[in-house]
């Protein structure tokens, strides 16, 4: 069993910078858990603390059972792959994957069989005999991968592991190591900052922001009900469109009021929207969310607003279109069809029960 368990880890570098506070997070056994979030946010070096590549400062790792604090990195059973690839450059393939074996005193027969299995899963037994300069970055990449897989771990840590590649590469490395944990069935930490990565690739997700856990939930979950703001526009591509204004009350109806737009909240929400009246609250709303009337059969008038249509981007099987209130601008995704005129007037419809409230000055999640 290799669950790993994080206890209140924190880490403050000599200098003072906490890159890590008090995270605590349990990894169950054979999940592909992904650690998520912006540049310095503290993803590798919480990985690297559970590698044992770098000292605690507070908190404990558990990794099966056992309290690995003071375990040296070498006897904690894990495998780790960088996003350098680090492949020794006068090796071969071969003898870059056999290397950690042999440090480790396995058997020649042992090592040309492990070796063998990683290369087969890989699809890189022909590349064996060429040294790094000779292969792509994907085929790097896989032998980086199977220098981990060699070693058969406890569990795995991917560190950005995709990002040299080329958006294409990415994507197929990305189905490739979803493939690779349902065959290993091990446990899996994957540090990213890319959401897509994240959505498609983990069991669960951990979004951090400076150092502190932010969210940690499957990725529908994390999707649908992000608990603040930030987390509600680092996960999703377009990101949630926000928009500053105020909820009030008419003819015992409530409105969210943007100052240009106005569209009337569905009752479910009544109850928690309600004290909300007369206060300055955060409307957020998906881009495919919200309509092009035109091919909206039936609209309720009040979810209907009127806005200026800047930039239209095709993506090919979908398009994006970019809407001015006058005062926000916001991205809807419509049909690959749906091409507005630049700078024409439009009127778009937003599903009313699909939008969040996020409270202005703490930025958590309302509804
Ligand atoms: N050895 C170090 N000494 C001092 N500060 C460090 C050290 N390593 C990292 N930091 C700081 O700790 C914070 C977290 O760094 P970390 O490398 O964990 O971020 P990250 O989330 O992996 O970012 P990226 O996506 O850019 O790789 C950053 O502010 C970084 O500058
Ligand atoms: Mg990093």
């Amino acid at each position: 069993m290799a669950q790993v368990s994080l206890r209140n880890i924190s880490k403050v570098f000599s200098g003072g910078v906490k890159a890590v506070d008090k995270l605590s997070l349990g990894v169950e056994n054979k999940e592909f858990m992904v650690l998520v979030g912006p540049s310095g946010c503290g993803k590798s070096t919480t990985l690297r603390m559970i590698a044992g590549l770098e000292d605690i400062t507070e908190g404990q790792i558990y990794i099966g059972d056992k309290q690995v604090n003071d375990v040296p990195a070498k006897d904690r059973d894990i495998a780790m792959v960088f996003q350098n690839y680090a492949l020794y450059p006068h090796m071969t393939a071969f003898e870059n994957m056999a290397f950690g074996l042999k440090l480790r005193h396995y058997s020649k027969s042992e090592i040309i069989q492990r070796v063998n299995e990683a290369a087969d899963i890989l699809g890189i037994k022909h590349l064996l005999g060429r040294r790094p300069r000779e292969l792509s970055g994907g085929e790097r990449q896989r032998v980086a991968v199977g220098r981990a897989i060699v070693r058969k771990p406890l569990v795995f840590l991917f560190d950005e592991p995709l990002s040299n590649l080329d958006a294409k590469m990415r994507v197929q490395m990305r189905t490739e190591i979803n493939r690779l944990h349902i065959r290993l069935q091990t446990t899996i930490i994957y540090v990213t900052h890319d959401q897509t990565e994240a959505m498609t690739m983990g069991d669960r997700i951990a979004v951090m922001k400076d150092g502190i856990l932010q969210q940690l939930a499957d990725p529908v979950t994390i999707y649908d009900y992000p608990v603040n703001k930030f987390v509600a526009g680092f996960i999703g591509s377009p990101p949630m469109n926000f928009m500053d204004g105020e909820v009030i009350k008419k003819d015992s109806r409530l409105y969210f009021d943007e100052g240009n737009i106005q569209v009337k909240l569905v009752e479910d929400m009544y109850q928690k929207v309600t004290p909300l009246i007369g206060k300055e609250v955060t409307f957020g709303i998906r881009s495919e969310d919200i309509y092009d009337k035109l091919f909206v059969s039936e609209a309720p008038p009040e979810n209907i607003v009127r806005v200026n249509c800047e930039v239209v981007e095709p993506m090919g099987s979908e398009a994006y279109l970019y809407l001015n209130t006058g005062r926000h601008i916001f991205i809807a995704r419509v049909g690959a069809h749906d091409r507005p005129k630049i700078n024409q007037d439009i009127d778009v419809v937003f599903d009313m029960s699909k939008i969040h409230f996020f409270d202005k000055e703490t930025e958590k999640t309302i509804i």
